[in-house]
């Protein structure tokens, strides 16, 4: 089957071709244009000028990727109907729509939390994904700059949502911090870079920030009062110099590796997951993923840790196309009035 799938419910453009067969999703064509750059001086994704760049760059991104897919007879197109910004979302759904009309072939919506899901699930071989071996019930850890979730799956497409964050996203955290820092958007690598040199130069951190929620017996998240922790140290603490940031955000990762251990491990311990599968933009920190691997390692033994290759980690479209086609490999793909739905959620 060959799928054309889009994905534009952020700050990035993308657009795949992949030509699949039951557990494995060749890429034949791909491209994708992150906004990021243009965002920077707004500090965040503005949603109107994500809007309009998805409009402008959509057509050529099309173009190159299906060209150089070598302009297959295509089967379906799949969109990402949310969840995500609706004006982005709208973008890529009228897009799929004309492309879909034109070629006379049906498109199916697709949720871009599943698209991070499956990501975790696949093993990237040249340009063929294939599906890890994987053992239900699975685990779902979400991290993005939307989402912050736990999500159980007892069976493929079965949601049941373990815990969420109660404010911020652990991507949006991190977008904040590094924003308090004076560090550009996206903030989440920029930490990730600050803390790792703090981490190499080994100087003693003078400080620590607090870890919400560490103990409440929920699998729940809070990040926000984290994020204004960080605030009031900068503030207090005047011009900060490399050192600092690096010092701060080492403390900022400390404190997020520490919750996210904690609320994975209970999660692990109450459902009884055989395998967890990390997605969504911060699976990229080496830092957060390596405290998983830890905890698995030490008390989990039973469970296998599942990551994104780093193609995958971000928003693309490759993990839209890699979803539709489980779901049909699943009968599970299903038509449905396609429309934007910006807080659309999986359980
Ligand atoms: O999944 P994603 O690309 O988009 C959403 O669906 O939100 O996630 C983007 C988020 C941003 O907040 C970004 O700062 C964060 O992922 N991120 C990282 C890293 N790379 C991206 N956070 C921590 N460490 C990273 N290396
Ligand atoms: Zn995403």
């Amino acid at each position: 089957m060959n799928i054309l799938a889009i994905e534009t419910s952020c700050d990035e453009t993308a657009v795949a071709v992949l030509k699949t067969s039951k557990g494995s999703f060749t890429i034949l064509g791909e491209s994708l244009y992150s906004q990021a750059s243009k965002h920077a001086e707004y500090g965040g994704v503005y949603p109107n000028l994500a809007k309009r760049e998805h409009q402008e760059n959509l057509p050529r991104i099309f173009e190159a990727a299906y060209t150089q897919a070598g302009t297959p007879a295509l089967d379906m197109v799949v969109v990402t109907a949310g969840p995500g910004l609706e004006p982005a979302l709208w973008q890529g759904i009228e897009f799929a729509k004309k492309i879909a009309l034109e070629h006379g072939i049906p498109v199916y919506g697709v949720d871009h939390m599943e698209g991070h899901i499956v990501s975790g699930l696949v093993k990237k071989n040249e340009h063929t994904y294939t599906l890890n071996t994987v053992k239900f019930p699975i685990l779902a850890l979400l991290i993005s700059g939307g989402h912050t979730e736990l999500v159980l799956m007892r069976d493929w497409f079965q949601y049941e949502l373990i815990g969420r964050t109660r404010d911020d996203a652990v991507g949006e955290a991190y977008d904040k911090v590094a924003r308090i820092m004076g560090l550009p958007y996206p903030g989440g690598p920029e930490i990730d870079r600050a803390a790792r040199a703090s981490r190499e130069r080994g100087i003693p951190n003078p400080h620590t920030l607090p870890r919400p929620m560490l103990h409440e017996p929920s699998c729940d998240f809070s990040f926000s009062g984290l994020k204004t922790a960080v605030l009031y140290k900068v503030r207090d603490h005047g011009n900060l110099s490399e050192e600092d940031r690096g010092h701060i955000a080492q403390a900022f990762e400390d404190a997020v590796r520490d919750v996210v251990g904690a609320k994975v491990r209970r999660a692990l311990l109450e459902t009884g997951a055989k395998t967890l599968a990390v997605g969504g933009g911060v699976s990229a920190n080496n830092y957060i993923r390596s405290g998983l691997q830890a905890l698995v390692d030490a008390e989990f033994p039973d469970t296998t840790l599942n990551y994104p290759d780093r193609s995958l980690s971000g928003d693309n479209a490759i993990m839209i196309g890699i979803a539709a086609a489980l779901r049909h490999e699943h009968g599970m793909l299903k038509e449905k009035p396609l429309s934007a739905n910006g807080s659309q959620h999986l359980a």
